[in-house]
């Protein structure tokens, strides 16, 4: 029998601290479906497809020889044999990968995939923006994990000063993690939680209160 915990939210509401740490705990497997449209808009770049041309980006992700490991604890993505896990965090890629999420075939394809991974794991956790309506509405356990704006923004902060070394100025990282929520909001509504949703608002809760809340609702 298969299991499915679907987990979807926005930019900085934790969800993939989460969900990694849920599923080494269980020893699910895990994956990340941001991760892939990452992955994409990385091939799309490197193969210098032009992204208002919709065709030309839906043939690139058809084509896209995608590998995705689903080890919590070794997530590594390669696109033919090249290691892409660090580069599809650079700016770049968040700066245009909303254009690839909003590209209808190449979003259908990447469900397609999405399902497939999915279907071949016996327990899993899935997270992204569209999982618990989209990909698997049909997961026992369906979470939309939020926060507040603030909370959202302070942890973007943490971490991109931990990748980076620097500090950005909050302005710019305000604009970056609001005009994404803008531009993501067209291609699914990840802001409110569907019939059957269990709503999980992180603000006011530490990772591991976090963690355990989600845990509790696996357990039941
Ligand atoms: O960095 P952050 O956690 O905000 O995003 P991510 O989970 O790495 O996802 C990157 C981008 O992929 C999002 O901004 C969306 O444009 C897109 N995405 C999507 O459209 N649907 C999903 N299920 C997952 C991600």
């Amino acid at each position: 029998n298969r299991l499915i915990i679907a987990v979807d939210g926005p930019s900085g509401s934790g969800k993939s601290s989460v969900c990694r740490a849920v599923a080494t705990q269980f020893g699910a497997d895990y994956l990340d479906t941001g991760a892939m449209y990452r992955a994409a808009t990385w091939y799309c770049l490197d193969q210098q497809v032009d992204l208002d041309d919709e065709d030309a980006v839906a043939v690139a992700v058809e084509e896209l020889p995608l590998n995705i490991s689903t080890d919590p604890e070794h997530q590594i993505i390669c696109v033919d044999q090249t290691d892409v896990t660090e580069a599809i965090r650079e700016p770049r890629i968040s700066e245009a990968v909303s254009e690839v999420a909003t590209n209808r075939k190449a979003r259908q394809l990447l469900i397609n995939a999405q399902r497939r991974i999915i279907d071949e794991s016996g327990f899993i956790v899935a997270e992204g923006r569209d999982i618990t309506t989209v990909v698997a509405p049909d997961a026992q356990v369906r979470v939309l994990l939020t926060a507040s704006a603030e909370a959202r923004l302070r942890r973007r902060g943490l971490q991109l000063e931990a990748a980076s070394g620097a500090a950005e100025t909050q302005e710019a990282l305000r604009r970056q993690v609001l005009e994404r929520d803008k531009k993501d909001s067209k291609a699914s509504n990840f802001t409110e939680a569907a019939d059957g949703v269990a709503v999980l608002d992180s603000s006011d809760l530490t990772f591991e209160e976090t963690v355990n809340s989600l845990i509790t609702r696996i357990d039941d």
